[in-house]
């Protein structure tokens, strides 16, 4: 784990390829782009596309560094190298701004929210989004864009079709207050964990089971250490990218104009290919024959939306109820 000390002469070396990058001869600005999971993934694309499209439009001003599979950071650490301006860009899942201070984002994974991408999109690309974003500036991030992972999975070593299903399992969330509730809610034993320990926690037994959209399960293998899964879509898996607010404001105008136009595109681009990375994924993992993939019933999805329903209602304080309702105002749910 870095030291603080580190971080500190790493957001010193920032600053100073920043002050350099201003003549047209200078070394290129550097953008270190953080994330956790694979190349092969929604995200993992997305960073790419991002850096392509990014150093062809500043001719070359800017270049930028993608850093997959935790390789420089873990969940945590990230936003605190962000903050410190160790790394300048992160696409943190929505489930991990509640450790910032910002709670009002664990809306997102409120059980049953989103019934489809469409619905979704009303809330990341509407007046919502832009004031979830308007919430990071005190703590020194920008927003820049939404990008989509999908609807998730769960999954354990023993069939999970039926919230009794779930009695005394110990299943990794992401560290949010809201998918610890929905956890508990289905009598399960909530254990917040990095994504980069999650493969070795499920193969160890140190947890049963876990919820992921499938790009995620399959990038990561997880397929091969858990025998059930129920594809139940009940939460919505998604990102913020996110930058440092100093660096950001500090770049040359017309070097920040190139970069939105670049982070637009690349926005359109990863949108537009998680819902197949997502079908494609799960195609694979059921092609690989490991997992028992398990399709909600009617009559079970209705079992699983009434034990998660109350909730909505047991987190309003923590997300803020105005916030759950200009969700479900937005979407129309
Ligand atoms: C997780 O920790 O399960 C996800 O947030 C990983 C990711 O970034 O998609």
């Amino acid at each position: 784990m870095p030291t603080r000390r580190r971080l500190a002469a790493l957001v010193g070396a920032a600053a100073l390829s920043l002050t350099l990058a201003a003549p047209a001869t200078a070394a290129p600005i550097v953008i270190k782009f953080s994330h956790v999971v694979a190349p092969d993934t929604p995200k993992g694309k997305g960073a790419v596309k991002f850096k392509e499209l990014a150093e062809t439009y500043t001719n070359g001003a800017v270049t930028v560094e993608v850093y997959p599979n935790s390789q420089l950071y873990k969940d945590k650490e990230e936003l605190e190298a962000l903050q410190l301006g160790a790394v300048q860009m992160l696409a943190p899942s929505l489930a991990k701004f509640g450790p910032l201070g910002v709670q009002a984002f664990e809306v997102f994974d409120l059980p049953y929210i989103f019934p489809d991408y469409e619905a979704l999109h009303k809330v990341t690309e509407g007046e919502v989004g832009k004031m979830l974003f308007a919430k990071l500036a005190d703590k020194g991030i920008a927003g820049l864009a939404y990008w989509d992972n999908g609807f998730k999975v769960m999954s354990a070593n023993s069939p999970v079709r039926t919230p009794d299903d779930f009695l005394g399992l110990k299943m990794r969330i992401q560290s949010s207050k809201v998918l610890a509730a929905q956890m508990n809610a289905l009598g399960a034993v909530p254990q917040v964990m990095a994504f980069s320990e999650v493969y070795q926690a499920l193969q160890t037994g140190v947890v049963d089971g876990t919820e992921n959209p499938p790009s995620n399960m399959f990038t990561q293998k997880m397929h091969e250490v858990q025998k059930h899964a129920t594809v139940s879509n009940h939460g919505y898996l998604g990102y913020a990218v996110i930058v440092n607010k100093q660096f950001w404001e500090g770049l040359p105008a017309d070097v920040r104009t190139a970069l939105e136009k670049a982070m637009a595109e690349a926005t359109t681009y990863a949108n537009g290919i998680a819902k197949d990375e997502n079908d494609a994924a799960l195609a694979a993992m059921k092609a690989a024959g490991t997992t028992t993939f398990h399709d909600l019933t009617d009559k079970e999805r209705a079992a699983w939306i009434k034990a998660l329903a109350p909730v909505h209602q047991q987190m309003a304080g923590r997300i803020g109820a105005d916030t759950i309702a200009a969700v479900k105002a937005a979407t129309g749910k």
